[in-house]
């Protein structure tokens, strides 16, 4: 439920009506704060794949990678950011450590994918506790969340799909690495 913040004594009557905001319960602001510490370690999942796909020379992954890992920091700010202006505390949690090496690059795209509905597995389990909640203004702001696991889970499997017709063969990772490099430098919202 909502707390409205108006202590009429101590604020001047025009700063008050600016200051009258809607404050987030403490089971929303954990939910938040969970999935800032999910959005986190996103981050430094694909940076831990980035840093892996660079030491084997596959450049176009590893800015692929790269990239990703920079978008999963801006959506962990975005609701750092939210839980904030709500009155809330966004929290920095400690942060398990990722895999330093993926196997192949079949392993590597297979567990982002898993990753990633993973993630959106949490983010619908979020906008069901904001409805539980009856917050309504906290499940306006995830359907961007929402819009864009669709779009992340759409082009992991993309990217799936492409590596699992190559294989192994050298000459097709040679080109899929190309290819994503491609992806990244056209595609901001990885
Ligand atoms: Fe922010 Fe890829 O989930």
């Amino acid at each position: 439920m909502y707390h409205m913040i108006y202590n009429k004594k101590s604020i001047p009557l025009q700063t008050r009506i600016k200051k009258i905001k809607f404050m987030l319960s403490k089971i929303i602001e954990n939910a938040l704060n969970e999935q800032i510490k999910i959005e986190a370690e996103s981050s430094q999942v694909y940076l831990a794949m980035a840093s892996w796909a660079e030491t084997q020379g596959f450049e176009g992954v590893a800015s692929f990678m790269y990239a990703h890992s920079d978008e999963e920091r801006m959506h962990m700010l975005k609701l750092l950011k939210f839980v904030n202006e709500r009155g809330g505390h966004g929290k920095i949690s400690t942060l398990s450590a990722p895999p330093e090496t993926f196997g192949s690059f079949k392993e590597m795209f297979q567990t982002l994918f898993d990753h990633e509905v993973m993630v959106s597995q949490k983010i619908n389990d979020l906008v069901d506790a904001t409805l539980k909640e009856k917050d309504y203004a906290t499940h306006n702001f995830l359907q961007w969340y929402v819009s864009e696991q669709i779009e992340e889970e759409g082009l992991a499997r993309n990217i799936l799909d492409k590596i699992n017709l190559i294989g192994d063969d050298k000459g097709g990772l040679y080109l899929f690495d190309n290819d994503v490099k491609l992806l990244t430098s056209t595609n901001t919202e990885i």
